[in-house]
């Protein structure tokens, strides 16, 4: 069989060969505890739950869907966005619902790179970023995000031939893999960016409600003049605890959203409907289930912290996200560290360079185990080091 050539460039996904070992290790009888991969371990709210099983029960639900999705869900996003960010949308223009937000992350590449368009990718970073650009024919470069940065990219260390050449560029806040956050005056200076160079700036923001100790994420589009240059991903994923039933939205400059819902028309055919009554529901989600939520995310945090610091493990305690992004002991090197952990101890931890190169010398620990295990995990991972 021929296969696409563009596939060939596209780098094996480290996940999946680390899947492998962890699945060995399983076979040597270990009781493996997965800090490796975000996949939230506790469920949606209740109602979010009933709606669904409501809906899925009604005769008329199960046909091919709208589009551009359900006028109440396109409502519903615009009311979350001016309920949480005071960001005004219109809900048909400036609003694609998703089938997750990493299938809007590859079709908004599909949509606005031809071959040879330059794309502007984080180093770390989400892999879509890298592989809708590959698929599209793209190519990518990378910036790189510091410590000393604070983990936000030297927008002006970007070589101004390369910015003028780019047509996408991609940021995440609050961050994956780094947990690191951006402030509103971060965005304006990328906005600004963005205008200057003619770029149609992407930012991804799945763990925007995924925060701790008081800390409120801002929304890209806060920005005034945002939606001239930008569009925002979102996603139910992780603020509702719904990562498996792929319900995501990208939202803002609505020229980009059209080309996205033109690919997306051609390749998907919409959310089933139960899903998207659903979505409406999570969407206004009240704030005590998600504060209790983010508190027992925030305790697995600080018991991860913890460990790591007492293992010698430099890291900060992060603002939001599911991750803890932490410096690997002085004589190891990231994944060698992260594979002796998991045959030693059946702790599953992700090396940092499977996020990109710059993901040297650091390993990600995600908090989506039961505290217990958390704790189990922290424990093996203290001994281990220790017997070092
Ligand atoms: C930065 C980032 N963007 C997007 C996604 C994908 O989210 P979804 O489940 O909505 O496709 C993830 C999932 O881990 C992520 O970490």
């Amino acid at each position: 069989m021929k296969r696409a050539s563009c596939l060939s460039n596209l780098p094996p996904y480290p996940f999946a060969r680390w899947e492998g070992q962890v699945n060995a290790a399983r076979r040597r009888g270990f009781d493996v505890i997965r800090l490796d991969i975000g996949n939230p371990d506790l469920p949606p709210p209740d109602d979010v739950v009933e709606t669904l099983c409501h809906s899925a029960h009604q005769p008329d639900r199960h046909g091919y869907p709208d589009y551009r999705g359900i006028p109440e869900l396109r409502q519903a996003v615009a009311d979350y966005y001016d309920r949480r960010f005071g960001v005004t949308l219109d809900a048909d223009t400036q609003v694609v619902p998703l089938i997750g937000s990493k299938e809007g992350i590859v079709n908004l590449a599909l949509a606005c790179l031809d071959p040879g368009d330059l794309a502007l990718v984080p180093d770390p970073g989400y892999a879509p970023y890298t592989m809708g650009t590959i698929l599209a024919g793209g190519d990518v470069h990378t910036f790189p995000l510091l410590a000393e940065n604070g983990f936000l990219p030297d927008l002006d260390a970007i070589p101004v031939d390369v910015a003028d050449r780019a047509v996408l560029m991609w940021l995440n806040y609050p961050n994956n893999p780094t947990g690191a956050t951006a402030d509103l005056d971060f965005f304006a200076r990328a906005v600004g960016f963005a205008g200057r160079h003619n770029i149609l700036l992407c930012h991804d923001a799945p763990y925007c409600d995924v925060t701790y100790g008081g800390y409120v994420a801002p929304s890209l589009l806060q920005v005034p003049g945002a939606t001239d240059v930008a569009v925002e991903f979102n996603s139910l994923s992780k603020t509702a605890n719904m990562a498996g039933w792929r319900v995501g939205m990208a939202v803002g400059n609505a020229d980009a959203l059209a080309a996205l819902a033109q690919v997306k028309s051609n390749v998907d055919s919409g959310i089933f409907r139960p899903l998207q009554e659903a979505a409406v529901r999570a969407l206004a989600a009240d704030a005590e289930w998600l504060a209790a939520r983010n508190a027992i995310y925030g305790e697995r945090m600080e018991i991860v912290v913890e460990a790591l610091g007492a293992a010698g493990m430099e890291t900060t305690c992060p603002r939001a996200t599911l991750y803890v992004w932490a410096q690997v002991p002085m004589q190891w090197l990231s994944e060698p560290f992260a594979q002796a952990l998991l045959k030693d101890t059946g702790v599953a931890i992700a090396p940092g360079p499977f996020f990109g190169p710059a993901g040297d010398g650091y390993v990600r620990l995600s908090v989506t185990a039961p505290t217990e295990r958390v704790r189990e995990a922290m424990e093996r991972l203290r001994q281990f080091v220790a017997e070092q």
